[in-house]
């Protein structure tokens, strides 16, 4: 499709306007000025008018409370409950954005937007992701304080995290934490590390996206103001 007829497609203006908004060099594709109207373009691509992403129509945004016990994953014949049983049929064309261990709760997206995907996982963009935590034996302030600085994993050092909310009852302690990357296991590897086991592990917001009252299996499309705030 040509960038002209995508902008009018999706509803950003007429084609007329759209020819004038290009040539007035307010389109980016991929993050690069493009003032050809006739542009091929397939939808694959990340466009935005005035710093604005645009939609196509034809993307969905799914955010899903996954249960424990389901493999993220778009088909995995080994695994015999993936986070795609958990969508309609309507919706299995998606792809999980990033991925949830199969032990791990909480907010999954899913999209066919790969480049929006793309951004979201990218380390560089530094999005907030948090997490509920509960660990065994009691998490000493200066463990607390090592953990937030950094902890060598696989053999590079995590990234500066927040932990909140800390409480022992006991036997374990529960906390929240923060953290903006997306490394394989990395919360419980951050733990394990320090010698504390996480028994359970939730993951309650990316960015400014949180769970609100969605049951554990219930799904939920995104609102375009999420999807661009996000
Ligand atoms: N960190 C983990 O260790 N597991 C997850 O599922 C997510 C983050």
């Amino acid at each position: 499709m040509r960038l002209q007829v995508f902008l009018s497609h999706n509803g950003v203006c007429s084609r007329r306007e759209a020819m004038d908004v290009i040539q007035a060099g307010r389109v980016r594709v991929n993050g690069c000025m493009v003032k050809e109207p006739s542009t091929p373009v397939d939808g694959s691509e990340d466009i935005s008018v005035d710093g604005r992403k645009i939609l196509s129509k034809d993307y969905t945004y799914i955010l899903l409370h996954k249960p424990a016990g389901y493999t993220t994953t778009k088909d995995d014949p080994h695994a015999p409950k993936t986070v795609m049983d958990l969508l309609p049929g309507h919706l299995r064309h998606l792809s999980p954005v990033g991925r949830l261990d199969r032990d791990t709760e909480g907010l999954l997206l899913f999209t066919n937007d790969g480049a929006w995907a793309q951004k979201l996982t990218h380390p560089k963009f530094h999005l907030d992701k948090t997490y509920h935590v509960r660990i065994a034996g009691k998490l000493k302030p200066e463990t607390k304080r090592h953990i937030e600085a950094g902890v060598m994993l696989e053999g590079r050092k995590t990234a500066p995290c927040r932990i909140t909310d800390v409480r022992y009852n006991g036997s374990d302690t529960g906390l929240t934490i923060t953290i903006h990357e997306g490394r394989k296991r990395q919360v419980r590897g951050m733990f394990y590390s320090v010698d504390h086991r996480v028994i359970y592990l939730k993951r309650i917001a990316v960015g400014r996206l949180t769970l609100e009252n969605l049951k554990t299996g219930q799904w939920r499309e995104l609102s375009l103001k999420e999807v661009e705030n996000l």
